[in-house]
């Protein structure tokens, strides 16, 4: 039989059980996690950092760092210390995001936001301090990663948090909030920031780690950077379709803060379209690694098909 690429795809992934693969990945990051910060003195701050970073979530850019580090060579325990510093730096960028100077949200991951359970003050503390020891934790913890990568991989997240990055996003975000003619532009230039770039370093940082050559690193940042928007498309869509219970936090939010979407520009119609071309496109840049990124390809899929 005769099959075109995009079915030979899903009868690959048919094969693949991508819900076993995140379990599993899943188990593994919440057990580094869980070790890489025990609870000393001053308590308070410890707990604060913790009660945020074992809160759940997908762990999609742990297991994204894991996964490329994987397919280009490496091992797990390569990429582990890196995986977890991303988590971290997620993690505090949501404790900050939700502080009542920003978005002044509730609930995070289905539980109250840091600063509802330990007050303002120690929640931007806990969120300070992540992301210091997201560095600390990489620069400690790699083994068997020669020194050159290692520094490029420093340099990558910290490329990835600053204002090129997360604060970059968050900035323009901000001044955007309430402003009815937001322009596509500008849109695409928050979330390739806010959202995109994390995930971008989180993929590159794993074949970085391995020691990957430049071209595969570069197509990978592609698959990357097309996951990274659809993502956020995904979740502009699921703000207005989902509830409060899949999401694990505040649904309609955009709406009430009458915050520019990608839905509120294209409509769900286009805006669904639109996330699943850049999910194509992104796993056209997988292709030439033939089965062994099948993994990623899945992660793609299951970027445009999540709940929450
Ligand atoms: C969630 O966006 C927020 C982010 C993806 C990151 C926000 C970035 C910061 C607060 C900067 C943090 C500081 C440093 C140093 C990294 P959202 O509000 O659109 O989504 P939500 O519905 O999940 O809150
Ligand atoms: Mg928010």
């Amino acid at each position: 039989m005769v099959m075109t690429g995009d079915l030979r795809a899903t009868q690959r992934e048919f094969q693949f059980d991508l819900a076993t693969y995140l379990a599993e990945r899943q188990a593994q990051v919440e057990a580094a996690l869980d070790r890489s910060l025990p609870v000393i003195y001053p308590e308070k701050i410890y707990e604060a950092m913790r009660y945020s970073l074992m809160a759940g979530g997908k762990r999609l850019r742990p297991i994204l760092c894991l996964a490329t580090c994987e397919l280009t060579g490496g091992t797990v325990e390569m990429a582990m210390p890196t995986a977890c510093a991303l988590e971290m730096i997620h993690t505090m960028s949501l404790i900050h995001d939700d502080l009542p100077a920003m978005d002044n949200d509730d609930y995070r991951r289905g539980k109250l936001t840091n600063h509802k359970v330990f007050g303002e003050d120690v929640a931007i503390l806990a969120g300070d301090g992540l992301l210091a020891y997201a560095f600390e934790h990489v620069a400690i913890e790699t083994k068997g990663v020669a020194a050159e990568q290692l520094l490029k991989v420093v340099a990558m997240l910290g490329r990835a948090v600053g204002a090129a990055g997360l604060v970059g996003g968050q900035v323009v975000d901000l001044e955007c909030e309430g402003k009815s003619d937001v322009s596509l532009e500008t849109l695409n230039f928050i979330h390739n920031h806010k959202t995109a770039a994390l995930l971008e370093a989180s993929v590159t940082s794993g074949a970085v780690l391995s020691g990957a050559p430049d071209d595969d690193v570069q197509r990978l940042l592609r698959y990357a950077q097309n996951i990274g928007l659809a993502f956020q498309i995904v979740d502009d869509i699921l703000d207005i379709t989902a509830t409060q219970e899949e999401l694990g936090k505040t649904a309609g939010k955009d709406l009430t803060a009458q915050k520019a979407t990608y839905p509120s520009i294209w409509g769900l119609e286009e805006s669904r379209q639109q996330a699943d071309k850049l999910i194509s496109n992104a796993k056209l840049e997988l292709a030439p690694f033939g089965e062994k990124a099948i993994a990623l390809v899945a992660i793609a899929d299951f970027i445009t098909s999540r709940t929450h």
